[in-house]
């Protein structure tokens, strides 16, 4: 039994939609399992005997949901970054032997234990930013011997990371060098799909769709594959042309549509209809120096559910932190705090299929929660850049301190 007692703010959005501050907020657990979330003076009243960590003066959260990331992947494109300084666009890298492709070159080359000693350090950053829970794609292999090795990686992480990690197939990131398109599409939905769904290694089913990727034809037919498999389906859509992806995903009953920086106002209506959940991902289109960002606005008052991922990857966003992207969501799209918070702890944890165990602090689910040194959860957004972070515990038991 554990009680942290005397927050500032115990601060949580809930699953009834609403947005909770509770001042001198307290939250106990039995085990993995949250059983009280109230005031300080009903839990003492209530709980005499527990463990009591006294947190006066910070703020208690929900630990992060980070629903969208390849963080497998060999080598790094910093390379590229720089020349995006410079003025180089994305496509313009892509054209010229960069891009995906080069990483799935340094990818295919490294070990499954070099891959495996850099995502554990990858997941341990983003765990000192504040996430508990990650989403992991794979993607670099482009065939079944490297894209098992990716999956394979991921699974591997599960023992070597208190995060809890949920997977996904993104066998169709892009077309690899030196097969036809035909050819591909062959592979992926008669040797891979089935055997990713044999070997469970994946719980959801991820295309590129768009612009110089995969069409929207290609795209229903790996989807529809991968749902007769049992996959529950996510797309890239709508990043670097408006490919009418959005409502694409909603045709398709997509658990979520990610990017959408350029979705149309007929797609984003099919997604609020539909129930598909817009993964966002302003790192991005920030580090992508786009003139646009995602009509994050639009789609909430359009009644789509909004979630915040960092699509950690070595190409469009190098950031591990949540925190960032909470602070460039405001920023950028003019979420409120409130609404990005929500967006990145209970609508992340519904874009990977765990909302009923994870994303907001209430009685039953998993006491997944962040101690911070701030007197207001506003000096989240407010103190840019700086990580305020003091305590994460996951699960009920403190897997990371500051000190
Ligand atoms: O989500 N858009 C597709 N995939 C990644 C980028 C991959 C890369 O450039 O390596 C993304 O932005
Ligand atoms: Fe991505």
């Amino acid at each position: 039994m554990i009680l942290l007692h005397n927050a500032a703010q115990l601060v949580t959005p809930l699953e009834n939609g609403e947005f909770s501050v509770i001042e001198n907020g307290s939250i106990a657990a039995d085990g993995e399992r949250i059983t009280f979330v109230g005031t300080s003076s009903e839990a003492l009243h209530s709980y005499p005997a527990a463990e009591r960590i006294n947190v006066a003066g910070k703020v208690i959260l929900p630990g992060f949901v980070d629903a969208h990331t390849h963080l497998i992947f060999g080598g790094d494109r910093c390379s590229e970054f720089l020349m995006r300084l410079r003025g180089a666009t994305y496509q313009e890298i892509a054209a010229a032997g960069g891009g995906i492709q080069s990483t799935v070159q340094a990818t295919r080359e490294a070990s499954e234990e070099k891959l495996l000693r850099d995502s554990i350090g990858h997941v341990q950053r983003m765990l000192e930013m504040g996430t508990t829970t990650v989403e992991i794609k794979s993607g670099y292999g482009l065939n079944w011997e490297s894209e098992r090795k990716l999956l394979s990686v991921a699974k591997a992480l599960r023992s070597k990371t208190p995060v809890e990690i949920a997977t996904t197939f993104l066998g169709a990131h892009d077309f690899p060098r030196g097969k036809s398109k035909d050819e591909y599409m062959e592979e992926l939905l008669e040797v891979m799909l089935p055997a990713v769904q044999r070997e469970r290694l994946a719980e959801f089913c991820d295309v590129f769709c768009d612009e110089g990727y995969y069409s929207i034809e290609q795209t229903r037919l790996i989807s529809h594959r991968a749902k007769e498999l049992g996959f529950k389906i996510k797309l890239h859509v709508d990043e670097l042309a408006d490919v009418n992806g959005a409502a694409l995903a909603s045709e398709l009953a997509a658990i979520s549509a990610d990017h959408l920086i350029l979705a149309n106002e007929d797609g984003i209506g099919k997604m609020a209809e539909a129930g598909v959940i817009a993964v966002l991902l302003p790192g991005t289109s920030f580090a992508l120096r786009v003139k646009q960002h995602a009509p994050a606005r639009k789609m909430i008052q359009s009644g789509v559910r909004v979630a915040l991922a960092t699509d950690f990857n070595p190409g469009t966003c190098f950031s591990h932190s949540m925190q960032y992207v909470l602070q460039l969501a405001c920023l950028l799209y003019g979420l409120t705090p409130e609404e990005a918070l929500t967006a990145a702890t209970l609508h992340g944890a519904a874009a990977i299929d765990r909302k009923k165990q994870i994303g907001s602090l209430e009685v039953g689910k998993q006491m997944d929660c962040l101690i911070l040194d701030i007197p207001h959860y506003g000096y989240l957004f407010y103190n840019l850049g700086v990580n305020r972070l003091e305590t994460v515990i996951k699960r009920g038991k403190v897997i990371w301190n500051k000190n």
